[in-house]
Order: C-alpha cells, then sequence, then structure tokens
C-alpha cells in the first residue's frame, strides 16, 4: 500500500467508515478498501484543480479580484484580527461590502460592530484558504478555539473537517476556501440568532462572489438556511445539487453534529463524493 493509499485509509478510519466506497454511477456502493482507494484515485478531483474556482467553464459572472497577491493564494484570515477592537459603530452598508476587494472586505469585518457579538469576541474569524478554490466550505459561526485563534474550523470539528477533506483527496489550505456564516463567536456556542445572521451574510455572499466556487457545500442547519433560505432539515437537504443563485450547493452535516452522531458519518461521505463528483464534472464541462 502506497503512503497516500495509507493516509486516505486513516481518514476514513477517522470518519468512523470502516466499509470504504466507489463511484458507481449515480450510487456510492460499499467495496473492498483496495479498491475503494483506487477508484478514488482515479477519479481524482485533483485533476481538475487548475481549472477549478474559473467562471468561464460554469457560464458564472466572473468576479474580478483586487490585487494580484490574492490570485490562487491561501488568504489566511489572521492578517487583520489581531486590531483593537472597535470603539463606535462602523457598520457598512450591503451595497458597499458587494464591492468590496478582499483586504477591504478583510479589514472591515476586522472592525465590524454591526451586531451585538462584537461586544464578546476576541477576534473576528474571516476564513481561510485558497482564494480560488474550486470548493467552498460555509460552516456556522466561530467556536471558542476560532475566536482564539482567528482561524475557521481549528477545533475538534475542523480537525474531522481535515479528515473528510483528505478523504477526498483535498487539502484545506490549497483546494479549499472555509468561511462560517457569522464571523464572530456567539457566547458559550449558542444558535446564530436571524438579526446577526443578516448582518452578516453580506460579508459570505461578497467573500461567495471573490471566490467564485464552482460548487458550496453548505454543513449543518444554519449555513444551509442562509445560502438555500430554507427552513428544511439538513436530512431532507442532503443528497441532492441545490442552487444559491447560479451556484450549486450541496448541504451535509456539520461536522460537530458528526462528532457525536456516528450514524450520520456514512451519509456525510456520500455528501462529499457527491460534491466531489460535481466539481470534477464542472471542471469537464
Ligand atoms: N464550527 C463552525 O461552524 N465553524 C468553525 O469555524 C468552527 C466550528
Amino acid at each position: 500500500m502506497s503512503e497516500e493509499e495509507a493516509r486516505r485509509g486513516r481518514a476514513l478510519r477517522i470518519l468512523g467508515i470502516e466499509t470504504q466506497w466507489r463511484l458507481r454511477g449515480a450510487v456510492d456502493m460499499p467495496v473492498d478498501s483496495g479498491a475503494a482507494v483506487t477508484a478514488m484515485t482515479e477519479v481524482s478531483i485533483r485533476s481538475a484543480m487548475p481549472e477549478m474556482g474559473f467562471a468561464a467553464a460554469t457560464g458564472m459572472k466572473r468576479t474580478v479580484l483586487q490585487g494580484p497577491s490574492h490570485r490562487g493564494t491561501a488568504h489566511q484570515g489572521a492578517s487583520h484580527q489581531g486590531a483593537s477592537q472597535p470603539s463606535e459603530s462602523n457598520d457598512v452598508p450591503p451595497s458597499a461590502v458587494a464591492k468590496m476587494g478582499w483586504d477591504e472586505l478583510q479589514g472591515t469585518v476586522s472592525q465590524c460592530t454591526a451586531c451585538g457579538l462584537c461586544k464578546t469576541r476576541q477576534q473576528t474569524v474571516f476564513g481561510s484558504g485558497a482564494t480560488r478554490a474550486g470548493l467552498m466550505i460555509v460552516g456556522e459561526a466561530p467556536g471558542a478555539e476560532e475566536d482564539a485563534s482567528g482561524e475557521p474550523f481549528v477545533g475538534q470539528a475542523g480537525r474531522l473537517l481535515d479528515n473528510m477533506l483528505a478523504a477526498i483527496g483535498l487539502v484545506r489550505a490549497n483546494d479549499v476556501y472555509i468561511a462560517n456564516v457569522l464571523k464572530c463567536r456567539p457566547p458559550a456556542n449558542r444558535n446564530p440568532q436571524p438579526e446577526e445572521v443578516a448582518r452578516c451574510s453580506p460579508y459570505l455572499q461578497r467573500q461567495i462572489e471573490l471566490v467564485n466556487p464552482r460548487l458550496i457545500l453548505a454543513m449543518g442547519r444554519f449555513a444551509a438556511q442562509a445560502l438555500l433560505n430554507s427552513e428544511a432539515s439538513i436530512a431532507s437537504l442532503r443528497g441532492k445539487v441545490h442552487r444559491a443563485g447560479d451556484r450549486p450547493v450541496v448541504v451535509s452535516y456539520h461536522p460537530a453534529y458528526l462528532l457525536r452522531t456516528l450514524r450520520d458519518k456514512a451519509k456525510a461521505w456520500e455528501d462529499l463524493v457527491l460534491a466531489r463528483r460535481q466539481i470534477t464534472e464542472s471542471a469537464r464541462n
């Protein structure tokens, strides 16, 4: 077994899926691990990577990123986030956010006082990863570790997410852009409030336009609701490709939920395979 195969095998075991899977038409069938690894390699998403994120292949409007330094680079959330907390409201209208480039957007988020979460956060968590990635993952909100570090998904749920990505051959810094619905931690990790989501959503919308991903993976109820404007359950939304505007969206369980609910890990794996297949197909068209 090669090192790569061993790595994927480990990732799948961490996911709690002892039986591995391969693509067969629209359905993923359990197979022995060697065949699964081979099948995954054959349909490698990496082959699509150079093309991913470009609107030409998808017919989507191309957003020009401001500043050459952002093209295809890992844009970490920390650079503006050590800034001191804002002392007065700097609420910026959504129409202004909609025109911002990365630096201005990140600077604005770092100083945001549009809702009460600015009073309890340590820092904002903007997002991180490859700013021209084909896959954009949207989570819910920073937790304690993200609030302390300024990076999304660095806690236990983040480690599971990294392993899930590894299982489909993706590395977070190179292949994915990760952002949350909320940029600030809700106290005691309570659920995001509708007003907070509404205030924060122009930032996420602008991030999506700037990354211009081939596909968005919405992880958890709040991400699905924010992107699809739907109150439906994850169970009913997952397993298909939705649209947010022109953009394909696949819905899956939140990694923190998967840590508590082993039985749904296999479904999350199917969702990842669906997302990967969609991205690969859109890169071919
Ligand atoms: N959960 C999320 O939804 N986002 C994070 O960044 C961390 C945990």
